[in-house]
């Protein structure tokens, strides 16, 4: 059976540079843009064009380098903000307008001091607007998340009607829970007339640590693109993490779902985006943190040893990390020591790893971990040489 294959729309250059300390030359972005098309992103979000003459510079040169992406540009719902995206997209091979308004009662009432029936009628003509420059316009209700269903529905049909091709739910402020966010995504996909011929797109932030999950129950009720930064940064609590969703897909192939991704470039990507923003990731980032494929447990050290899939579900060659680690601790066991030793040269026997062990441990006692200059200076300590 063919897989269902899901968008890939990468935010990493606009929602993810909006965090403040992430800010990118236009150098920059073009070298992370060049290896978003290589990664296989089907979007990417190239930035916000009116928001800075920067901006706009930045989006117009990714869209005469980005050889295979669509390269998408965002605008709010007014013709100023449409009309520089489209000058800004004028180069690109897929220009995509991202176009939008916030729709939650608490956004149109606060922000826009308006009513649901005037958003709606704007929501149209920004997308009629955008559709006048490109075949390709994305309509987002911008925290669709807390909008009420049934006038959700109502103004998505009304912009497939202007001719939006994709329809952006977004989770703004990270409230949803999965089985909620993945209920709205299947009710806007049994009520919304001519839904069929438009790609609904999930874009979830991680405010309650729920970015990942929600875009995935969308998915898993019929959402067909996933906007995702590079690390999951984002506003606040960030994004919904590119890496992440796509080891989910792979690594649960019952699921049926397929990406454009090269997973084997995951981890540098996620290298690169880390030192070009100087935001870099926690040891225990799902995926791509520096502790994601490294074993410290005297118990699972020991099972990884003896096979890996004892506790790594998935192969860290397919995101592009060289091997597993066994970090040495307090914590690890004879054979992590016996391992570890071994491939910095010492073959060492059952009684040379009985008379060491206990030596081993007193001296982790005190330090944080083990590295291989210590493994070294055991050894000397008790005269045991390298193995020819
Ligand atoms: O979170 C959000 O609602 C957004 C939109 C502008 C798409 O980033
Ligand atoms: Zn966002």
């Amino acid at each position: 059976m063919s897989k269902n294959r899901v968008q890939i729309f990468d935010t990493t250059l606009r929602d993810g540079e909006q965090v403040p300390g992430c800010k990118l030359n236009t150098e920059q972005k073009l070298i992370i843009a060049e290896r978003l098309d290589i990664l296989g992103v089907d979007v990417i979000e190239a930035g916000f064009p009116i928001s800075s003459p920067g901006d706009f510079t930045s989006v117009e040169k990714i869209s005469k380098l980005v050889k295979n992406a669509t390269v998408c540009g965002l605008t709010r719902a007014n013709k100023k903000d449409i009309e520089v995206a489209a000058q800004a997209l004028k180069y690109a091979k897929r220009p995509r307008i991202h176009t939008g308004i916030g729709t939650s009662e608490s956004h149109i009432k606060y922000k826009f001091n308006s009513t649901q029936e005037k958003i709606m009628e704007r929501a149209f003509e920004a997308t009629a607007y955008a559709k006048k420059f490109v075949e390709d316009v994305e309509f987002y209700a911008e925290d669709a998340g807390r909008t009420d269903n049934e006038y959700l529905a109502r103004v998505l049909e009304k912009v497939i009607k202007a001719g939006a091709t994709v329809l952006n739910i977004p989770d703004t402020t990270g409230y949803c829970l999965p089985d909620e966010y993945g209920a709205k995504i299947k009710y806007l996909k049994e009520n919304v007339k001519g839904i069929e011929n438009v790609i609904l797109s999930c874009h979830c932030h991680n405010d309650l640590g729920l970015a990942t999950a929600n875009a995935i129950a969308g998915i898993q009720n019929g959402a067909r693109q996933i906007e995702c930064t590079i690390n999951g940064i984002g506003e606040r609590a960030g994004n919904t993490a590119l890496e992440e969703v796509v080891m989910i897909m792979k690594q649960h192939p019952y699921l049926n779902l397929d990406t454009g991704i090269n997973t084997k470039l995951l981890y540098d990507t996620s290298l690169l985006v880390q030192r070009s923003m100087g935001m870099i990731v926690q040891p225990n980032k799902a995926v791509v943190g520096e502790n994601a494929f490294a074993h410290s447990s005297g118990i699972h050290q020991d099972g990884v040893i003896k096979n890996r899939e004892t506790y790594e579900i998935m192969d860290p060659a397919e995101v592009g990390v060289t091997e597993s680690s066994i970090v040495l601790t307090a914590r690890s066991g004879r054979a992590a020591l016996a391992y570890r030793a071994k491939n910095v040269g010492y073959d060492l026997t059952k009684i040379e790893l009985d008379d060491l062990y206990p030596q081993f441990l007193k001296f982790a006692d005190h330090h944080k971990t083990v590295n291989d200059e210590d493994i070294h200076h055991l050894m000397e300590l008790n005269h045991i040489h390298k193995s020819k």
